[in-house]
């Protein structure tokens, strides 16, 4: 039931509270209201799920088929393993299906909505609905303290008593939808350690040199291998007035540290220098834009090939191929940054779970207090992990607050 907001003076009693109506939130409400806990859910917006509305581009990857704890990033990779293992992609791909949601599969797993992400949101909504979950709407918390009688938390709209509390603020990004790190900075105040946090899944931005070379690319898409230390990735990138965005270019942002270089291969099916080899013997006069453009962009073919462009393959001299060679298949790329929380889909990085039961969610400082979803260090990869990991951890959670 969504009531209108609360008359400051009165002072509310629920056996749950819920801080944020998002994914993780709604899911811990709708499992607790089943158990038969009389459960409030606190929204500072004024409307609850607005990622969720939000995502996959308006049909919310709400899942994907290949769930393993190696699509998440944590500084503890087993926590995650739990919940995931126990609420499963196939529970919450049954939930969908018994609302007749009709859903497909994209690339690599990725579950999305035929029609709207409205559809996951309508869903939870109706499911709080059904077990008397109350959601208060433009009701921001403001302070929490621990007292006899319970969690007493204070928001602008009033006061609410209760004896489970659970923390599901998310991450700060896109923050015109209301996001904060609130959760994070006050699971911090209460003891638990803040585990570095940055905007990721998100696109790079470009310094003025690089930008004034891609300025003709703005708007291509072509797969390419992308590297940084830790990690390499394949697939689409798309270059921007900015930067560079697409698929590959957000996955990477989880493993780059700031400052430091990307390689990009924009070749990564074969050897360019071998291909050369035999082009030479069979097209010696075919140019190297031409020949680069049979497998790349003409646009991204034009800028690889720079000054050579127009010189014929048999005419390319070995300093010349070595050096394009070198462009074409670990091209330098050194970030100015990226785009920060106006575009990031997460947050990586925030609570740490070292006092966390991976089992519960329940904090190991304080009892009663539960922490869900995007606030936590639990990062997923690019392709649903992230919805799959508020599920998961709300369930979690709800089974025992
Ligand atoms: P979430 O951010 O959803 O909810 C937190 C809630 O708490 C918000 O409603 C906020 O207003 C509220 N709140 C914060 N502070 C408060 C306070 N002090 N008092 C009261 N309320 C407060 N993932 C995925 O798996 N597939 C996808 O397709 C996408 N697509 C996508 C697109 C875009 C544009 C974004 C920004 C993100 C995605 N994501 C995604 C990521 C996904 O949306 C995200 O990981 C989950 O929504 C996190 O769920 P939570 O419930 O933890 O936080």
């Amino acid at each position: 039931m969504i009531l209108p907001p609360q008359t400051r003076s009165r002072q509310q009693a629920a056996d749950v509270l819920v801080i944020g109506a998002g994914a993780a939130g709604l899911m811990c409400a709708r499992v607790a209201g089943q158990r038969g806990r009389r459960v409030t859910v606190l929204e500072r917006a004024n409307k609850p799920g607005k990622k969720i509305l939000m995502s996959g581009g308006g049909r919310c990857n709400f899942t994907n088929l290949d769930v393993q704890p190696e699509h998440f990033l944590s500084r503890n990779p087993h926590f995650c393993k739990s919940a995931l293992s126990r609420y499963t992609q196939w529970d919450f791909i049954s939930l969908v299906s018994e609302h007749g949601i009709a859903w497909h599969e994209k690339a690599d797993g990725q579950l999305f909505c035929d029609h709207s992400s409205k559809d996951i949101l309508n869903m939870l909504l109706q499911e709080i609905e059904a077990v008397g979950v109350q959601l208060r709407l433009r009701t921001e918390v403001t302070a929490v303290s621990r007292k006899e009688e319970g969690w007493v938390v204070q928001t602008d709209q009033g006061i609410w008593v209760a004896e489970s509390l659970v923390i599901a603020t998310g991450g700060p990004s896109i923050p015109t939808l209301g996001a904060t790190d609130w959760g994070m900075r006050w699971g911090e105040s209460m003891g638990h350690e803040l585990v570095t946090y940055r905007a990721s899944l998100v696109p790079y931005t470009a310094h003025p040199e690089d930008r004034a070379g891609w300025a003709p690319l703005s708007g291509v898409s072509l797969p390419a291998t992308l590297s940084v230390s830790a990690r390499d990735w394949t697939g689409d990138v798309l270059f921007t007035h900015r930067g560079l965005s697409g698929p590959v270019a957000l996955q990477i942002s989880n493993y780059w540290q700031p400052g430091e270089t990307v390689f990009i291969n924009w070749w990564p099916h074969g050897d360019l220098l071998a291909q050369w080899h035999s082009a030479r013997q069979q097209q010696g006069r075919q140019t190297l834009v031409n020949w680069l453009g049979q497998d790349l962009p003409r646009r991204v073919a034009d800028w690889l090939a720079g000054d050579l462009g127009q010189l014929r393959l048999a005419d390319l001299d070995g300093e010349q191929v070595t050096r394009l060679r070198t462009r074409v298949h670990a091209y330098a790329f050194q970030p100015a940054g990226t785009e920060g929380y106006r575009t990031a889909e997460v947050t990586l990085g925030g609570l740490s779970t070292d006092d966390i039961s991976s089992r519960t969610m329940a904090s190991g400082l304080h009892s009663g207090l539960y922490f869900i979803g995007e606030v936590l260090d639990v990062t997923g990869h690019l392709g649903g992990y992230n919805f799959q990991w508020a599920w998961s951890s709300g369930q979690a959670a709800g089974e025992v607050v």
